[in-house]
């Protein structure tokens, strides 16, 4: 096992309460692995995953963390620094699903142990201590972040074979099944396979990945809106649901298997919704494809305009967007620096992305929240992000 080296302050900083809280084994180390697995951004291919579609996140570098070490006794017990909470469940306790709404963050620890041993694994029990700093609930993967983060542990502790795919799948079941949430596979994947300096093209059917180099002197800039909806859930199924209904009157197994031209060859035939998120997820499925290829010839312009047509498709044809998201994404374009801007995740809410040139990404930054507070009275949280590496084993200090 590779262990990648980390200078990060939550790192020093779980392994130093995991001594606090566990001191040291028999061989004087204290914790025995450490382990990280990072939140994401969506550059563009919004809402096509749970389509079989396309597309193109970057894990960015806010992660959650985890310091450990195995126990004997097949239970875990782990502290969450930003809880303030222990929890402590035996692995046997976690062998049957007999609920299927749970929310708190330790659901998500044993939502992966009880997948993990659905799928045959062996696991052992460990201590550990975890931290993170990627904000929750801003649609930054928070949640997929803290499953691989898990899984990463268990199968570094239990020495199952990791293949980052077929974990992202588990995590995704663990979601679904155990917490409730029905998402899309990108965000477990990205989190389990994202690539420094890299953003992601992941083929949702095949699970197929490619790396793609961000193109030469950008940044990425996250635009927090500072404002939540209670309703993503409902939307989200619905938006579903539609997209369900569209592929059967195509008579295809999922959007990705209509073309732009046999949507426009058929589209008078679809009632006025079914067009319209129809047109979104065949139109965004062809954009993500071209962004692929701008980022490859390294054209940050004609990333930038996807963006821009991305945000338009989302906004008014799968409508999954806000007055906030739109206001934070015009005080981006208003910027000369920016290339594009769009709403990112799942919507209604969360935050807005910009590609930028490099140097001006910090007064970028400001300029937009400013503009953004003088419009809605709210104060934005701004992030200038790198794309890093995804779940993995870190190098002890
Ligand atoms: C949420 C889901 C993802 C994806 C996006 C929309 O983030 O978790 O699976 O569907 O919304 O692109």
């Amino acid at each position: 096992m590779q262990a990648q080296h980390y200078d990060d302050p939550l790192k020093c900083k779980v392994v130093q309460e995991f001594e606090l809280r566990f001191g040291r084994d028999t061989a004087c180390r204290a914790p025995a692995v450490v382990v990280r697995a990072p939140g994401r951004v969506n550059l563009i291919g919004e809402h096509t995953d749970y389509n079989d579609g396309f597309v193109l996140p970057m894990a960015i570098d806010r992660a959650v963390w985890i310091a450990a070490r195995p126990r004997d006794d097949r239970s875990v017990v782990c502290y969450s620094l930003d809880f303030g909470q222990v929890v402590e469940f035996a692995l046997d306790s976690v062998r049957e699903n007999t609920a299927h709404k749970r929310s708190e963050w330790y659901e998500y620890l044993k939502g992966v142990a009880w997948v993990l041993q659905q799928a045959g694994h062996e696991l052992r029990g460990w201590e550990g201590v975890m931290a993170g700093d990627i904000p929750i609930g801003a649609g930054l993967s928070s949640s997929a972040a803290l499953e691989m983060a898990t899984a990463r542990l268990f199968a570094a502790i239990s020495d199952l074979p990791w293949d980052p795919p077929t974990m992202a799948r588990l995590g995704q079941r663990a979601e679904n099944e155990w917490v409730g949430v029905n998402c899309g596979i990108m965000d477990q994947m990205i989190s389990a396979l994202g690539k420094v300096g890299h953003a992601l093209l992941i083929d949702c059917r095949s699970l197929e990945t490619e790396a793609v180099p961000l193109p030469p002197d950008t940044a990425v800039v996250v635009l927090d809106t500072a404002t939540r909806r209670g309703l993503v859930g409902s939307a989200y199924n619905e938006r579903r649901a539609q997209c369900e209904a569209a592929a059967r009157l195509f008579g295809v197994p999922a959007l990705r298997d209509v073309s732009v031209d046999m949507f426009e060859a058929h589209a008078d035939t679809l009632d006025e919704v079914t067009r319209r998120r129809a047109r979104h997820v065949v139109t965004e499925n062809a954009r993500t494809l071209r962004a692929v290829e701008a980022m490859r010839r390294g054209d940050a312009i004609a990333m930038g305009r996807l963006m821009n047509e991305s945000h338009v498709s989302l906004r008014d044809d799968f409508e999954v967007s806000s007055r906030e998201l739109n206001q934070m994404v015009q005080c981006a374009l208003r910027q000369s620096t920016c290339y594009g801007a769009r709403m990112t995740g799942a919507g209604f809410g969360g935050c807005a992305v910009a590609l930028v040139r490099a140097g001006a990404a910090y007064a970028f930054a400001a300029s937009v929240a400013e503009c953004y507070r003088s419009a809605t009275g709210i104060a934005p949280n701004i992030y200038v992000c790198a794309a890093t590496n995804g779940a993995e084993v870190v190098s002890l200090p």
